[in-house]
């Protein structure tokens, strides 16, 4: 469901044209007052009630639901705990707009109206905005796409057009509309807004991709919606996809070695954004998505507790897509800024399915780069896919700048847990980019932390029989030897990171901003180093 966001210039002489169902207000820790237009009405009633809770202390996305009980504009008020105030930053804020419209689901709630723009000194108000904006479409997420379509709920609905808050499945769809108090009224502040929401829309819209089923999202079901967005925007995007022939064709051998188990026809998807002719495209930049539709692990069979999530084993390949939308969106609006670089995607995406198709353990692979690998593990595919992925991008666009994103390795998961992902490349050369990419997580709220890739790391890839071999010592830097792996594909002198994201591409932990699933994770770090 669409929440449509608008920057609201209402002041309590003017009140806002419909009562919302709730007024976010946000408290600092060891504060007892709120701020706000109405605030000189509502601290009598609401201060002695912040002195004796016993719950509710103002810390980070501490959330309180009030009924109103007719004492204010509004049937709710939503306390939103700020955090501490010398501590109020960037992320504080876009979580805490988060946390707001995670209490108005509370109580299945459509409207609000939130005051917490401008609780920052230090923070531009239209920086707060697109926070704002950010924090409220992440946190008002559902994934609802998959709940049954028949049943009394949707009856119910159709017969009763007032429960306009649930989607077309009869279930709650959370905030429909939330407008943002202003004490400065400027069209940027609603650019701001806009902005903040094309890259959260950009990564519900990936989250939608990793949480739905492997059976829905198949390579050919990415490979449309690629289509889809690239004809949606003809004016910067553009789309080619490949089919099995054509991969074979190139000679993507080691790309069709993994995708050869499976019944279901690879795809690999080329998605192309030149900027407008307005502005002159500065450089190249070529982003790579591992998209292993399902991983069973193959031959080299995953047991069945390790199998059951590697629907998300896509997860790359959805941000990568995800953010070329949101250029192609940024593209359709005049007013925001335009990104000036050629941008190229490259998507290998198919399943890893055991068969009598299946590659084998110990087959020997002619990669498009023309080195051999000796798949002693048709587990750690997605190294094999993405070593033709990151050649055939390298030949196809000489890109600046190359950036891959990968649910690599479950090693990454036990290293950085479900909080972060990884990121490496290729030591000195790469090093400024991944310093450009790591300021773009934080700025962004995605944790992102480096690990190395030394040297003596590769002494894992060494094979009897081969060039490579795709799987070294386990239980040893796996994430790092997954990088050197990917490495051997790469130009020395190409400035390249590989994220690994197999710990936050899919969550059990349960963030304002980031509710447990599918995460989007990626797309928000790839759009704040774009926008530079
Ligand atoms: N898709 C998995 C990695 C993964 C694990 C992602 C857990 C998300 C959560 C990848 O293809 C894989 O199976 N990697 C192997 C590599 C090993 C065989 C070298 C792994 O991590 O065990
Ligand atoms: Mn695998
Ligand atoms: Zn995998």
């Amino acid at each position: 469901m669409q929440l449509s966001l608008v920057a609201s210039f209402a002041t309590v002489q003017q009140p806002l044209e419909q009562t919302p169902e709730a007024l976010i207000v946000g408290v600092f820790q060891g504060e007892h007052t709120i701020c706000a237009p109405f605030a000189e009405e509502a601290n009598p009633i609401l201060t002695p009630l912040l002195e004796s809770s016993k719950t509710f202390k103002g810390k980070l996305s501490d959330v309180w639901v009030i009924p109103s009980l007719g004492r204010f504009s509004a049937p709710y008020i939503i306390l939103v705990g700020l955090g501490a105030k010398d501590k109020f930053n960037a992320k504080a804020l876009r979580r805490a707009s988060a946390a707001g419209v995670r209490g108005a689901h509370r109580h299945q709630l459509t409207s609000a109206v939130s005051f917490l723009m401008g609780r920052s000194e230090a923070l531009a108000l239209c920086h707060q905005a697109q926070l704002l904006a950010e924090g409220a479409i992440l946190g008002n997420y559902k994934f609802t796409l998959r709940k049954g379509k028949s049943g009394t709920e949707s009856t119910l609905t159709e017969s009763n057009p007032s429960t306009n808050n649930r989607d077309q499945n009869g279930s709650y769809a959370g905030l429909q509309s939330l407008s943002f108090y202003t004490p400065n009224p400027e069209a940027a502040i609603q650019n701001a807004l806009t902005m903040g929401e094309i890259i959260a829309q950009a990564t519900t819209q990936a989250r939608n991709w990793v949480f739905d089923a492997a059976n829905e999202v198949t390579p050919t079901f990415l490979a449309q919606q690629a289509m889809q967005m690239a004809a949606n925007h003809p004016e910067v995007l553009s789309c080619t996809v490949m089919d099995a022939q054509d991969i074979q064709r190139l000679g993507m051998a080691t790309f069709e070695h993994v995708s050869k188990g499976s019944e279901e026809p690879p795809a690999f998807i080329h998605l192309r954004y030149t900027p407008p002719p307005s502005v002159a495209s500065s450089k190249t930049i070529a982003l790579v998505g591992k998209g292993i539709t399902f991983d069973s692990g193959g031959l080299s069979l995953k047991p069945a507790s390790a199998m059951e999530l590697m629907k998300m084993d896509m997860a790359g390949a959805a941000a990568v897509i995800a953010t070329m939308g949101a250029l192609g969106e940024l593209a359709n609006h005049p007013d925001l800024p335009t990104i000036a670089h050629n941008i190229e995607a490259f998507v290998p995406a198919c399943e890893n399915m055991p068969s009598g198709h299946a590659g084998r353990p110990g087959d020997i692979v002619t990669s498009l780069a023309g080195k051999t690998i000796e798949i002693n593990n048709t587990d750690a595919e997605g190294r094999l896919v993405l070593a033709d992925a990151l050649t055939y991008a390298q030949r196809q666009c000489n890109p600046d700048v190359l950036i891959d994103l990968a649910t690599l390795t479950g090693a990454c998961v036990i290293a950085l847990g479900k909080e972060a992902a990884a990121i490496m490349g290729t030591p000195d050369i790469s090093q400024p980019l991944i310093d450009d990419l790591l300021k773009a997580a934080n700025a962004a709220g995605e944790y992102l932390w480096q690990l190395p890739l030394y040297d003596e790391y590769k002494d894992c890839l060494k094979s009897e029989v081969a060039d490579l071999i795709n799987s070294g010592a386990k239980g040893e830097a796996g994430s790092s030897k997954g990088g050197v792996f990917l490495q051997a594909f790469v130009d020395k002198t190409r400035a390249w990171a590989h994220l690994d994201i197999a710990g936050p591409a899919y969550t059990g932990k349960d963030w304002p901003e980031v509710p447990k699933g599918a995460t989007g994770y990626g797309v928000r770090t790839l759009l704040y180093y774009l926008l530079g």
